[in-house]
């Protein structure tokens, strides 16, 4: 059963939110958080353009902020990219890195990500490192090989101090957006352990303390399950946080669950 720890609760906007509609939503979460336990770490990561006017709603919250990508260099010509100087400078406290859409749409590979964690712990950012195999992986019996190539190149060179600023988010490509087929606690459950122990693999027992958030078409019929896993430490939410009436629903069960534990 649920064991007392943070959890790690957010909600990465995609393309979909306008500034407008994101000020009117996260002037909500302000006001909701504020009745939640304080072991629900929230956070939010919407897009670029309004990074600076949400980080200013938030400021006096502890939500944290996120973006959705960055380049790994401080400066240079890169037409389009955004730099770690540059999102620092606003007080981003995240940066989700490698999700299944960058790599399927825009190329980016394991070796890329790993450049952009490196830049993003320089600068005292927290990297969200997305990992997840495809249908084709599963299918071949290869998920915790892929997993396991991923997360090794994707932390390359990150030292043992700086796993206290990694998180990692576990996302089945196969199980993400509209046509995501939602995956079953028991594999949610074997996968997050295999995770587990490659982290322990790589880190010795520091890699026990690595959050660990899963995501993929979680929704309200299937939020509570994953969330009472053992190496699950948090979800990473799409279309299910984004409408406010039912990530408020997804947020109110989960913060009875923490204190119905700590009244047991
Ligand atoms: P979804 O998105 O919850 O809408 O499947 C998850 C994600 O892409 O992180």
């Amino acid at each position: 059963m649920y064991k007392m720890k943070k959890v790690y609760i957010g909600t990465n906007w995609k393309m979909t939110k306008t500034y407008q509609e994101g000020a009117v939503y996260c002037n909500e979460l302000l006001k909701i958080s504020q009745r939640l336990s304080s072991d629900i770490q929230l956070f939010v990561i919407p897009s670029y353009t309004m990074l600076s006017s949400i980080k200013e709603i938030l400021k006096e919250s502890t939500i944290q902020l996120g973006a959705q990508n960055m380049h790994w260099e401080e400066k240079g010509a890169y037409t389009g990219e955004i730099s770690p100087t540059m999102l620092s400078e606003i007080g981003i406290d995240l940066v989700e890195l490698g999700h299944s859409e960058r790599r399927q749409y825009y190329n980016e590979n394991d070796e890329d990500i790993n450049k952009k964690v490196l830049a993003a712990l320089n600068y005292e950012m927290n990297p969200l490192i997305c990992i997840g195999e495809n249908m084709n992986q599963k299918e071949n019996n290869i998920s915790v090989e892929t997993l396991a190539a991923q997360l090794k190149v994707c932390l390359k060179n990150v030292s043992e101090e700086d796993l206290a600023n990694i998180r990692i988010a576990y996302e089945p490509v196969w199980a993400i957006g509209e046509n995501g087929i939602p995956a079953s606690a028991d594999y949610v459950n074997e996968i997050h352990n295999e995770i587990r122990s490659i982290l322990t693999t790589l880190y010795g027992s520091k890699g026990k303390n690595i959050p660990l958030l899963y995501g993929g078409s979680v929704n309200l019929e299937n939020f509570l399950e994953y969330l009472q896993l053992d190496n699950v430490d948090g979800l990473f939410i799409g279309r299910s946080a984004w409408d406010m009436t039912s990530f408020k629903e997804i947020l109110s069960s989960i913060d009875n669950l923490l204190t119905e534990e700590v009244n047991s």
